[in-house]
């Protein structure tokens, strides 16, 4: 079956700006006390629960797939675009990273202690995302947890450049309450959620959302 027009979109674009990003996006570090905080907790209850690894999905560069490796948790990373891939595993070469896409995982039920989807969904239209979280419910194990952060909203944006350079995806951000409601459709249990304004790095309003497979 041929690939759905928004993840070729997606994939040309990140492979276009794949360097541009690590330039001016500021590493996990340079994160808001509040978003790090639940990367923390994240990594503090997969660790914990010893279920598994966690599944970056949507890794780009693999900087924050890096970041949980330096909270003591077992991580690999997935991206749709061999620049980022390629990226990633120049920067990181102690951790595995592989061409995937998130619709389509190929991953083992129930194998996973954790997914971390950072700033990484945003770019699956609404009608793919029950795709997209069932494969999430499909590959952590029961017990495991997710952690998503991403832009809310009412919008699709879509941007002709990035970076300077020409890009093809487009953004479609949804009201944090839609996304609590997609989750539990997909049989994950929302045990978290934080809500951000626009700050000095994000320029639009952005959320974390903790889930768990029962
Ligand atoms: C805004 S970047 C965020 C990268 C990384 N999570 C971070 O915070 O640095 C979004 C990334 O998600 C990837 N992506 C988007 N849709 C994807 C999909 N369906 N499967 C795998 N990767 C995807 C893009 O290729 C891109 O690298």
């Amino acid at each position: 079956m041929s690939e759905p027009s928004f993840l070729t979109a997606v994939r040309e674009s990140y492979d276009t700006i794949a360097a541009d990003y690590v330039e001016h996006v500021p590493p996990p570090a340079a994160l808001d006390p509040l978003s790090r905080a639940m990367l923390a907790a994240f990594a503090e209850l997969v660790r914990t629960a010893g279920l598994g690894p966690v599944a970056d999905l949507g890794c780009g560069p693999g900087r924050v797939t890096a970041y949980l490796a330096g909270l003591g948790v077992t991580a690999f990373g997935v991206d749709v675009s061999p620049a980022m891939i390629g990226l990633a595993r120049r920067a990181h070469p102690e951790l595995r990273f592989t061409e995937g896409s998130m619709t389509a995982l190929e991953t083992g039920d129930a194998t996973l202690g954790g997914i971390l989807a950072w700033y990484s969904t945003h770019h699956t239209p609404a009608r793919w995302l029950p795709t997209v979280l069932a494969e999430f419910h499909r590959t952590l194990a029961p017990g495991g947890h997710l952690l998503w952060g991403d832009y809310v909203g009412d919008e699709r944006l879509q941007p002709t450049r990035s970076y300077g350079r020409p890009v093809s995806y487009e953004s479609h951000l949804l009201p944090l309450d839609q996304m609590v409601g997609l989750l539990e459709q997909a049989g994950l249990t929302v045990v978290a959620r934080l809500e951000q304004q626009p700050d000095g790095r994000v320029k639009r309003p952005h959320a974390c959302l903790l889930a768990r497979r029962p």
